[in-house]
């Protein structure tokens, strides 16, 4: 261990993380070195103080306001030209090779009673294909239509990692160039207990947990996948998350506005479905666009209303967003990303001072994470386009009720109804207008409107009116 290290240790009173050094081997010994030299000491008295031993509250400016946004229909002609301008721009971009994508997959099934990467969930109605697998078959897609490969950034964590690469690994990387897929895994932030104490997990070992999804622009940095987009000539990052599957990867509207806005970081929103939606809401404060999370939106301001009766902060955030390249690289010339932390109280395993381990009851911990869009106020432009909700957002949170498994296989299941309708094919539907058959369209071959029509044409599919067995097409 250098001196610096443990000067640092000795200089923020955090001497107990050495307190089993005497009993570890070489091996144990490098391990907790590197992780004490992964620690930000020199900010780590001033995060103590701020996050963990004062309560930080989360200040609401006074001059909040709702953002504008792109409404999801042109207000008019001239923004209907405009709209079209920004699709023939995206598929100039598109077809350039300057999109890559990004998919924010650190996190565990663990709320959808499952024990994996969130990412390997069997997610399709019919035939089970995983979150992973969906997504996957959807690049394909999209890369045969603008006649590109396009790489696509996985952010792991240290928990799903080896687990998600041999689920790619042992799936032959579902028909994509295993070059062309690109693992990396996110930071850590260590645990504190509530006096601002390291805490250890074993004894070669801090208790280190995932630094958030805002962790993924310096891990992009740090494993090199900025320099390789760069190298690459990619201009452009479609981010989304990986629990949404009906979410669309590559939108050319939304990627051309974010082109002709010269915006760096852009975001969909969506109108949320009443004033406590479990979604972040798009915010002006001093010009400057910020997300503020539902937990923190004053109910007086998530439940104000526009003369209509509309809500006046109706815009929620899905998580999707295109950032610049250029952008993460400015954030993170430095070697580190200046975003808030947040904190959660937590139950952390920990070791005592006799080296015992503690499983507690309550929370006794404090961990921090940072988050994706406190970089949206970093950004000179900002730009947001709405998105309709039933064909772009599912997300599978719980195993059951709102944002399930049961609602997001609902949602597809009628969504591929919808796109079958929209080229013309009769779909069986119940007296409530709930569509009959099963449905599932493999993404493989159809990833848009345009390609159900042609490959309905194509193989004949014009009525499914009399089907009551499942449907899958693909
Ligand atoms: C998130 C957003 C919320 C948005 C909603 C849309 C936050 C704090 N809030 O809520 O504004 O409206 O999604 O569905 O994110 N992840 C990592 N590493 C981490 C933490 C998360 O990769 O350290 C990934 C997860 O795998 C997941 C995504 O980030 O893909 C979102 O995380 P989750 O905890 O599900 O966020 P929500 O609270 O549901």
């Amino acid at each position: 261990m250098t001196n610096d290290i443990e000067n640092a240790i000795k200089s923020h009173g955090q001497e107990q993380v050495m307190k089993f050094w005497g009993e570890l081997s070489p091996e144990s010994k490098d391990k907790l070195t590197a992780q004490l030299e992964g620690l930000p000491w020199n900010r780590l008295g001033e995060l103590v103080e701020q996050y963990v031993v004062r309560r930080p509250v989360t200040d609401i400016p006074e001059d909040l306001v709702p953002a504008p946004y792109f409404p999801l229909q042109p207000a008019d002609d001239k923004m209907a030209a405009y709209y079209c301008l920004a699709r023939e721009e995206a598929e100039k971009i598109l077809r350039a090779g300057k999109v890559s994508l990004l998919t924010v997959a650190g996190g565990q099934g663990t709320r959808l009673g499952y024990d994996g990467p969130k990412g390997t969930y069997p997610i399709t109605p019919i035939t089970g294909k995983s979150l992973f697998q969906y997504f996957a078959e959807k690049i394909y897609r999209f890369g045969q239509k603008y006649g590109v490969k396009f790489t696509w950034y996985i952010m792991t964590s240290e928990l799903n990692n080896s687990q998600t690469i041999d689920f790619f690994k042992s799936n032959d990387f579902f028909g994509l160039d295993e070059d062309r897929v690109v693992f990396f895994v996110q930071g850590t932030m260590p645990a504190f207990d509530h006096d601002g104490k390291l805490l250890l997990a074993a004894k070669d070992s801090l208790a280190l947990s995932p630094d958030g999804h805002g962790g993924t622009l310096l891990a992009l940095k740090r494993c090199g996948c900025l320099d390789r987009m760069k190298r690459e000539g990619v201009e452009y990052l479609s981010y989304f998350q990986v629990d949404n599957p009906l979410v669309s990867i590559v939108n050319p509207l939304f990627i051309g506005l974010h082109a002709l806005e010269k915006s760096q970081m852009s975001a969909i929103m969506l109108a949320k479905t009443g004033p406590f939606e479990k979604l972040g809401n798009f915010c002006l404060s001093e010009g400057k666009l910020q997300i503020i999370e539902y937990s923190d939106l004053p109910d007086s301001l998530a439940e104000s209303r526009n003369p209509d009766g509309s809500l006046r902060f109706i815009a929620g955030s899905p998580a999707i967003h295109v950032i610049s390249r250029d952008f993460i690289e400015e954030l993170t010339a430095g070697g580190y990303l200046n975003l808030p932390w947040h904190r959660a109280d937590k139950k952390v395993a920990f070791l005592n001072d006799q080296g015992e381990l503690v499983t507690p009851v309550e929370p006794n911990a404090v961990k921090l994470e940072s988050f994706i869009f406190d970089a949206l106020p970093l950004a000179a432009r900002t730009m947001i386009l709405e998105a309709d909700r039933e064909e772009e957002f599912a997300p599978t949170k719980n195993k059951t009720g709102v944002d399930s498994v049961e609602s997001c296989k609902a949602m597809q299941i009628e969504r591929d109804a919808r796109r079958l309708e929209r080229t013309g094919v009769k779909v069986r539907r119940n007296a409530g207008g709930v569509a009959e058959p099963v449905i599932e369209l493999s993404p493989k071959f159809i990833a848009d409107d345009a390609d159900a029509a042609a490959y309905c044409r194509e193989h004949h599919i014009a009525d499914l009116s009399q089907n009551t067995e499942p449907v899958y097409i693909g």
